[in-house]
Order: C-alpha cells, then structure tokens, then sequence
C-alpha cells in the first residue's frame, strides 16, 4: 500500500500564505508517496483550485457530525466537499483537549463525514501522564473502539500528545509497539479488512526522522505539523 503524507496546517497562514504553499507543492515530480494538505478552513477551496488536477488531496481539519442546521460557527462534511476537500482529520487530540471532544463526538462525525464521501483520518493518542503510568494502549484502545463505527472505511492516525509540536518523536520501538497493538485491535473488530487500515504517525515528524520512522512495520504513512508549512520540509519528509 503506497505511503500517505498529510499536512495538518493547524490555524497558521492567511490566504497568500496557502496559496504559496500549495503552488510550491506543484512542483513535487513524481512521488512514490501520496500527499495530502488540510489547510484552515477559510483556505480550503483555494487550495483545492490549485492543486485541482495534481494528485495532492486536500482535507479539512474537522466538522460537524450533523448534515446541517443551527450549530453556529461549524461547517459540515458537506461544505467541506463542496470547498474541495476528500478527507478531513477527525479527533485530533487538539479538538479533544481545547473542545472537549468526546470519542462518541467523534464517531459521530466519522459518520457524518463517510455519509458525505470524505475520508476520515481519526487521530488517536496518549498524553504525557498517561504513558510515564503505563496506560498507553489502554487509552489508545478505549479511544478506537469507541472513536470508529462499525462501517469504518478511513485511516487511522497515531498521535502521541507528548510528541505534538514538541521536537520529542516517539522512538521506533514506541511506534512499532503502538502500531502493531492498533493493527491488532483494528483485526480483532473488523476481520480481515482490519489489514487494510492505513495507520499514520504523527509528532513531531521532520525530514531528519522521517526514513525511519516511515520505514517502521504498520506505519502506513505521516500526519505532519509543522514541518508541512514549508514545502522544503513536507517534501523533503514526503522523499524520506
Ligand atoms: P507536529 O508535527 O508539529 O508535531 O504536529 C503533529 C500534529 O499534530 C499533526 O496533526
């Protein structure tokens, strides 16, 4: 299964700033790696008529689990299509810790974003305190089996909060620990098709540790901050 590499834009750049991120990415060649870019949301349709008709994908970094309504300031999945996106990042730990999303929030979402054709990329992930107690794969099993619905059919994306934005990448062995038991637990609830999940790492990725950490068994890709505001970094980690 060919390497997807994601750029979680987070809330960072106005309108210029995207669109030079995104015309620098026009000029990639030929990858052996999918990418993706999710910019803040106002950017979405801008971004999406640059790289219309390059195989950069372009997704959104939440919306809302209801198709429409009176839920001010939101945006739904199908907004999101409509501005151009195909995937949308879906309980980041960010949205979880600063908006108090909730697993079963976010299995709703995933509901809502499959019922309108995007991919869902659900992020799952321990903080700091949970691993020094030990608890990682309890937490992060806690948070798959109640974050995925039944008819899951996104990618996954393992986020240590500990290793967000903070230069401390998870070590191969974490990753190879953390991939394998949500490889297991994806097979253990979905069969066969439990297989075919791709798994994302994410925390502090750069092209200095890119190689090896892609190169790490289950790791089905990157989920990037802020290394993919520069084209040189998100490329240089997409050529690992
Ligand atoms: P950093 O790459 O900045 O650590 O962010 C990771 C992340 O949160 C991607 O969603």
């Amino acid at each position: 299964m060919r390497q997807t590499i994601a750029g979680n834009w987070k809330m960072h750049g106005l309108t210029q700033d995207a669109a030079s991120l995104a015309t620098a990415l026009l000029g990639a060649g030929p990858l052996t790696r999918d990418l993706l870019v999710c910019p803040p949301a106002t950017q979405i349709a801008a971004v999406a008529r640059i790289l219309a008709g390059t195989p950069v994908a372009v997704g959104g970094q939440d919306c809302h689990s209801a198709v429409q309504g009176a839920f001010t300031g939101d945006i739904s999945a199908a907004m999101l299509r409509d501005a151009g996106a195909s995937h949308v990042i879906l309980g980041h730990s960010e949205r979880r810790q600063y908006h108090a999303e909730s697993d079963d929030a976010v299995r709703a979402k995933v509901l809502a974003a499959q019922a309108a054709g995007l991919t869902a990329i659900v992020c799952v992930g321990e903080n700091d305190a949970e691993r020094q107690a030990g608890w990682e794969t309890g937490v992060v099993g806690k948070q798959l089996n109640a974050s995925l619905p039944d008819d899951f059919a996104g990618i996954l994306a393992y986020e240590p909060v500990w290793a967000i934005g903070t230069g401390r990448t998870a070590t191969e062995a974490d990753v190879a620990a953390m991939h394998l038991f949500i490889r297991q637990t994806l097979v253990r609830r979905f069969g066969p098709a439990g297989e075919a999940f791709s798994i994302l790492y994410g925390g502090s990725v750069r092209p200095a540790n890119a190689a090896s950490l892609l190169a790490v068994p289950h790791v089905g890709g990157a989920l990037v901050g802020g290394a993919s505001l520069k084209a040189e970094d998100f490329l240089g980690i997409a050529r690992a």
